[in-house]
């Protein structure tokens, strides 16, 4: 299913970020520069590549088609498991941005600085966890079950939102933002 393909290849691109956040946040934390623009780019790569470029194609195709079709399986594992976990990952970025903006306006401040190690890391295992559930559960059980006319309605629509967003450049931005934090963090 060519919606479900396009899904586990961005699961592929976010837990590259996943890594990256992790080796940032070592470097922080032993001792190394904490370069504030490079976790604003972490947070815009999770906020608008993660969230709303990926996460969004979950919740209005797939995952709204799994609650419509699927009853009470389809509405626990989307409502009550993935979409509270994209809440507590938004929630995540929140505090790190809140935290980066309070270590900017006092770089001694080594509260904001625990708080961004912190929040950084606990949104890998998050999204670690997430992504492995998606792709070996909440994904197979979906392209199962639902109706052909379904998955045929989700793939024509992905296909839609990839070209709306290749035309404004989304992919290659944020490939471009993850390769360079690849190449200066994983090292
Ligand atoms: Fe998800
Ligand atoms: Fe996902």
């Amino acid at each position: 299913m060519y919606g479900v393909e396009v899904l586990v290849n961005e699961h592929d691109q976010i837990m590259r970020m996943a890594n990256v956040m992790r080796r940032a946040s070592l470097h922080v934390l032993n001792g190394g520069d904490l370069v504030v623009q490079d976790f604003d780019h972490m947070v815009d790569f999770v906020r608008n590549y993660a969230d709303q470029h990926h996460h969004r194609k979950e919740e209005k195709l797939l995952f709204d088609y799994m609650v419509k079709e699927l009853g009470n399986i389809g509405i626990n594992l989307v409502k009550h498991g993935m979409l509270v976990e994209h809440d507590l990952g938004r929630l995540y970025m929140a505090e790190l941005d809140q935290a980066l903006r309070a270590y900017e306006n006092d770089a001694d401040n080594s509260d904001a600085k625990l708080d961004i190690i912190t929040n950084t890391t606990a949104y890998t295992y998050l999204i670690k966890r997430h992504i492995a559930k998606e792709n070996e559960v909440v994904f197979t059980f979906g392209e199962k079950n639902l109706k052909e006319e379904s998955k045929a309605y989700i793939d024509k629509q992905t296909k839609i939102i990839e070209e709306e967003a290749q035309e404004i450049g989304v992919q290659v931005k944020y490939m471009g933002i993850l390769e360079e934090l690849e190449k200066k963090y994983l090292v």
